[in-house]
């Protein structure tokens, strides 16, 4: 389904070496990969490979060959490959094109001129089984990031493609987000498609990921099965630079040392908005100097908002902060 043959990409910087070196691998249809290693080792770039943003839209030096199906990345126009894949970024607000929910899930189905009513079908199925309710008839411009996020798995989940890209689709999403995705993802597994995953977070994987890719400075290491590599012991999986499955741990002992002394910023009566959304009313809180406030709540919850309401972005919102 998808061949990379000696493949190499490096960014079209004079003198770079920056990319992913002698690919050699082999994806068959209705697998589900886990492209996994530390930050700039080369799994955006070979996701990228794969539905031709390289090296059609990213300039940059190529040998070797992919295929997906019997298509030759390289060589075939992105409208083609647009029928055979669909991605989700790591940066969802870079694959966005309409201003509301509705239209950009259904955005990959209207360009292939699909009939409105099987459009309207499939719409009002992927946002029950995703759960997206409350998100439809909003505009995109008020939607949070991981809420974003969804919509962007809205559209990948609704498309015809085969081949399924994700990128890190968990960055911004909260514990409950995940678990929907992970649902969707046995879903999508079971209709046959074929899965790449590119992710830092991997316990949510566990089951799913038929085989497991370990990349290291733009090559592929390590190959696993999926069984294999989630039995690895724990310390083991830490060395490679792999976040461990339960959670992080980290030490407080240090943090919870400092000496608080006073408030040192203090809001009182605020009144939380994004765009036309009232967020939260009578918001007051203080935090005293030294201490370390977690802000936590489910996607949309309204933690960026009150960030930038408390860096002062947010000009129009009642209430004070000092
Ligand atoms: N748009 C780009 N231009 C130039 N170099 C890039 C670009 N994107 C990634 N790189 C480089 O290519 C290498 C692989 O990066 P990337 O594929 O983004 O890794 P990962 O997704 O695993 O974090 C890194 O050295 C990175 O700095
Ligand atoms: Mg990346």
């Amino acid at each position: 389904m998808i061949r990379f043959e000696d493949y190499s990409f490096i960014y079209g910087i004079e003198n770079s070496e920056a990319g992913i070196h002698n690919i050699n691998l082999a994806i068959d249809k209705g697998e589900c990969i886990l492209l996994c290693g530390s930050s700039g080792c080369g799994k955006s770039t070979l996701i990228r490979s794969v539905n031709g943003i390289i090296p059609h839209l990213m300039p940059g030096r190529y040998e070797g060959k992919v295929y997906v199906n019997d298509l030759i990345v390289q060589e075939t126009e992105m409208y083609e490959l647009a029928k055979v894949t669909s991605s989700v970024f790591q940066n969802p607000k870079s694959q966005f094109f309409n201003t509301d929910v509705e239209s950009e899930i259904v955005y990959s189905l209207e360009n292939q001129g699909i009939d409105v009513g099987i459009i309207n079908d499939r719409l009002n199925k992927t946002i029950s089984e995703l759960r997206l309710q409350d998100l439809t008839g909003r505009s995109m411009f008020e939607l949070s990031g991981g809420e974003k996020q969804q919509i962007a798995f809205a559209g990948a989940y609704i498309s015809d493609a085969p081949v399924v890209l994700l990128d890190e689709p968990t960055a911004n999403l909260d514990p409950d987000s995940i678990i929907k995705i992970r649902n969707i993802l046995i879903k999508m597994k079971a209709e046959g498609k074929t899965i790449i995953i590119a992710e830092h977070r991997l316990s949510w994987l566990n089951g799913i990921a038929d085989k497991v890719m370990y990349m290291r400075n733009g090559r592929i290491e390590t190959v696993m099965n999926g069984g294999e590599f989630f039995g690895i012991p724990e310390n083991k999986r830490i060395e490679l630079g792999l976040r461990e499955l339960g959670g992080i741990n980290v030490s407080y002992n240090n943090l919870l040392n400092g000496r608080s002394t006073g408030k040192c910023l203090e809001a009182s009566d605020l009144t939380l908005s994004y765009k036309k959304h009232v967020v939260q009313n009578h918001l007051s809180l203080y935090v005293n100097k030294g201490e370390i406030l977690g802000i936590t709540g489910v996607n949309g919850a309204g933690k960026t908002t009150l960030l930038r309401t408390l860096a002062g972005l947010s000009k129009k919102n009642p209430g004070r902060s000092q």
